[in-house]
């Protein structure tokens, strides 16, 4: 699907959508058109109805008389102080949805919001683009035998605005988050026989394009580091485990303070067997997205390369496939951690926390940052406790913690803070080594997970975030089609800005 911004020119051909807000009331462009169809909009709003003009609700007009769209879409804006950047995301995105379902090629959106709007005309152009764009994705490059019905209709969609430089200019920012976005749910989407470690290391190595200094760690390199926990995950399989390493110097010249780099680490585990813990047959296809932490990591960094954001970050990424084989790790086995601590691991299925305790040490003692975030698919349990609408967030640090949740809501990509206690902890003392990769039952699991990454955590502001119910969906929502969501993505990068703008 193709997005321009044009002149907001009566004449269009294809679909034209025009908004209303709440409790019916026409705006500017709605009005003109509702003038130049003899009233077609006034009588489709005085018929029994449950269109009101609030958010999310559209009501389509077919065949409009004496102009030349084909069709006019009523979309419902709430009230005017309410339409802010994510409710004008959200429209783009339902638009896209109806318009691919309705056999229509071209559209045109005549969305004007009034004074009282929080953002500007061009603003708000640039933010309903970037909703349809986002709504647009497909993931169907091996889908060989769509009919045309089956594809989406929609081959270009004109935003129109007064203020179509200003809009453009708008747009460029929230592109290059579409794209990274796009990035991360192909990788995530991608099966394991085509992402495993070395591919998804070469993926990341392709960020050097967006001028990001990528290392990759091969299994030498990280034995020579004392990697043993991650190296043990890897050790049952024979796709060779790595360690990628980004780096992003865009705050040059700013303070000593800000030269540290924010740390992000990501959990990709290419694919989850269980190891000789093994998880049952059902579901288990879905253990081909538990790299997402990864590849929201890996998204992040294209990003802040892209749009040359003025701040210094690091992404650390473990990259390895859980399998069971004659050289697996065996429950019981005892791993020296590259912190030196040791780690008796007593279900091979819980191996993303082995992967992270290595990245998490390395980044740390490596690049001192100045806080450090890690996104993992972790857990089952944060499944139960959150479902599929929140994020488990943990954190030692309230006003980290306390940021996250505010850049959450304002992306639509939201986290709920989940505790941390001593008591917990001692779940996970072991009688044999320094620690045990489990706890004791099935309670609390997403925070006996959480409680052992943060005993790899050295006295620096952390948090993680259990994406384990997040990173997929099997809905559609407004901005993200059903399958890889690349949750964390815009969250993470809303987190990095407000940490320069601070200063
Ligand atoms: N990758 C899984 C967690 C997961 C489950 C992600 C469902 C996405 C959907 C993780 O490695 C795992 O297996 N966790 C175990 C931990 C347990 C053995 C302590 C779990 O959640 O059952
Ligand atoms: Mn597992
Ligand atoms: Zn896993």
């Amino acid at each position: 699907m193709k997005i321009s911004f044009v002149e907001p020119v009566q004449s269009r051909s294809g679909a034209v959508v025009v908004g209303i807000w709440e409790g019916k009331a026409l705006t500017p462009a709605a009005t003109r058109l509702d003038e130049a169809t003899g009233g077609a909009i006034t009588r489709a709003l005085s018929v029994p109805s449950r269109f009101d003009g609030k958010r999310d609700e559209l009501l389509p007009i077919v065949g409009p008389p004496n102009i030349s769209a084909s069709r006019l879409i009523l979309a419902g804006l709430g009230k005017p102080e309410s339409a802010d950047r994510r409710s004008l995301q959200r429209l783009g995105g339902n638009l896209v949805a109806h318009l691919n379902g309705s056999g229509e090629e071209e559209a045109t959106l005549m969305i004007d919001v009034a004074e009282e709007a929080p953002l500007g005309q061009a603003e708000a152009a640039a933010e309903i683009a970037f909703g349809a764009q986002l709504r647009s994705y497909r993931f169907d490059k091996y889908k060989t035998k769509q009919k045309p019905e089956q594809k989406p209709s929609l081959a270009r969609l004109a935003v129109a605005t007064s203020e179509v430089k200003a809009a453009k200019h708008a747009y460029r920012p929230l592109e290059a988050t579409s794209s990274a976005v796009f990035m991360t749910r192909d990788l995530v989407s991608e099966p394991a026989n085509v992402i495993y470690p070395e591919s998804l290391a070469a993926e990341a190595e392709r960020l050097a394009e967006f001028g990001v200094e990528v290392e990759i760690l091969d299994e030498d390199k990280m034995r020579e580091l004392g990697m043993n926990a991650l190296l043990a995950v890897g050790q049952g399989s024979v796709r060779p485990s790595r360690l990628a390493v980004m780096q992003w110097h865009g705050a040059k010249g700013r303070s000593e303070t800000s030269s540290q780099p924010l740390a992000f680490v990501g959990k990709g585990v290419t694919f989850d067997t269980g190891g000789i813990s093994i998880k049952p047959a059902a579901g288990m296809g879905d253990m081909k997205w538990d790299m997402a932490g990864s590849a929201v990591v890996i998204g992040l960094m294209r990003l802040l390369g892209a749009r040359r954001a003025a701040v210094n970050a690091v992404g650390v990424v473990g990259l390895v496939e859980n399998m069971p084989s004659g050289n697996a790790q065996r429950p019981g086995d005892i791993v020296r951690s590259m912190s030196g601590q040791t780690i008796e691991v007593l279900n091979t299925d819980a191996e993303g926390r082995l992967v992270l305790a290595d990245a998490l040490w390395y980044c740390q003692t490596r690049f001192k940052p100045r806080l450090i975030v890690d996104l993992a698919t972790l857990t089952g349990a944060v499944i139960v406790a959150l479902g599929h609408h929140r994020a488990g967030l943990f954190s030692n640090d309230d006003e980290l913690a306390e940021r996250l949740v505010a850049a959450g809501k304002s992306v639509g990509e939201q986290v709920w803070r989940l505790p941390l206690a001593e008591a917990y902890d001692r779940d996970i003392d072991s009688d044999a080594a320094d620690m045990k990769n489990i706890g004791g039952g099935r309670a609390a699991g997403s925070v006996i997970g959480a409680q052992f990454l943060q005993r790899f955590i050295d006295g620096i502001p952390w948090a993680h975030l259990d994406i384990a119910g997040t990173a997929w969906s099997s809905k559609d929502a407004p901005t993200v089609p059903k399958g890889a969501t690349a949750f964390g993505v815009r969250l993470l990068d809303r987190l990095v800005s407000q940490y320069y703008e601070k200063e």
